[in-house]
């Protein structure tokens, strides 16, 4: 796969190739360590250009936020001191992470590149985030083909701050981990992507945004709460578990929770479910 629009040089080297072998080897004899897929930020190798990439992005979509995020979300950005002046640094004192482990214990960790689905069910099954650290260029500010830091810190890791979101995504690496049913893979799949990538939520009689896919991103952010063409559902675990999701246009069909404790409770109740078929 050809990746020509990140800034690839952060993650390329020695210590990105060993951490990427290890987590492609996953579940081989010898590859069962997740600590052994992460890389160091290297934060010196962020170019102005990045840094401006970082402020606009946050410029633009924190103002809209306010008032369309959920409260959750807003919280955990503030509680771990997501700011606009900088790229978060992962690591060393005042970092994201300092304030996550005092929270919740979750840790946003550097990751070379994707993660094989087992591979990175297992890092959530620890609180651990697999986190790309590359940003997208200027010249592809509003399309992004891959995941990048802006989406997956400024997107996901504010509600791992939260006790009850941090509890619901750590079942759900444990239950994912351990499935070894293809239907449970599949829908477990889709719960992800229905919740964790473009859930909304009911707070004081208002939809709100949590997904990442929605909070990083300024179009789709509006169209999955003021287009018409949205299917609004409430959440039902099963049902989300049946609805196939399509990759490559805005999603026409979204899930409305009506708490982060439904979504938890739903969890711990399917996790419990597979995790005695499995015996662990
Ligand atoms: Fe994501």
């Amino acid at each position: 796969m050809t990746k020509p629009n990140l800034n690839h040089a952060m993650i390329d080297g020695p210590e990105a190739r060993a951490a990427q072998e290890n987590a492609d080897r996953f579940g081989q004899m010898g590859f069962n360590d997740p600590a052994k897929f992460f890389i160091a930020q290297q934060y010196d190798g962020y170019s102005d250009e990045n840094q401006e990439v970082w402020q606009n992005l946050y410029d633009r979509q924190m103002e809209f936020l306010a008032e369309r995020a959920s409260n959750v979300y807003l919280d955990g950005a503030r509680s771990i001191r997501l700011v606009r002046d900088h790229i978060p640094h992962l690591d060393g004192e005042k970092s994201i992470n300092q304030f996550l482990m005092e929270l919740t214990g979750w840790q946003s960790c550097a990751v070379p590149g994707y993660l094989p689905a087992k591979a990175f069910f297992a890092c959530l099954a620890e609180r651990k985030f697999p986190t790309t650290i590359v940003i997208r260029s200027r010249e592809t500010i509003d399309y992004l083909p891959e995941p990048d830091i802006f989406h997956d810190v400024f997107g996901h890791v504010p509600l791992h701050a939260d006790p009850v979101f941090a509890d619901f995504l750590q079942t759900f690496g444990r239950a994912a981990l351990s499935a070894s049913d293809e239907r449970d893979t599949v829908r477990l799949a889709r719960l992800f992507w229905f919740t964790v990538e473009f859930g909304l939520i009911r707070e004081d009689d208002r939809l709100k945004l949590y997904g990442s896919g929605l909070i990083s991103s300024p179009g789709e952010s509006r169209h999955a709460l003021e287009s018409p063409d949205v299917e609004r559902r409430p959440f039902d675990l099963d049902r989300v578990c049946d609805t196939d999701f399509e990759i490559d246009h805005y999603q026409p069909i979204l899930y409305v929770l009506d708490s982060f404790e439904q979504l938890r409770d739903a969890m711990n109740q399917y996790a419990h479910r597979i995790l005695e078929t499995t015996g662990i």
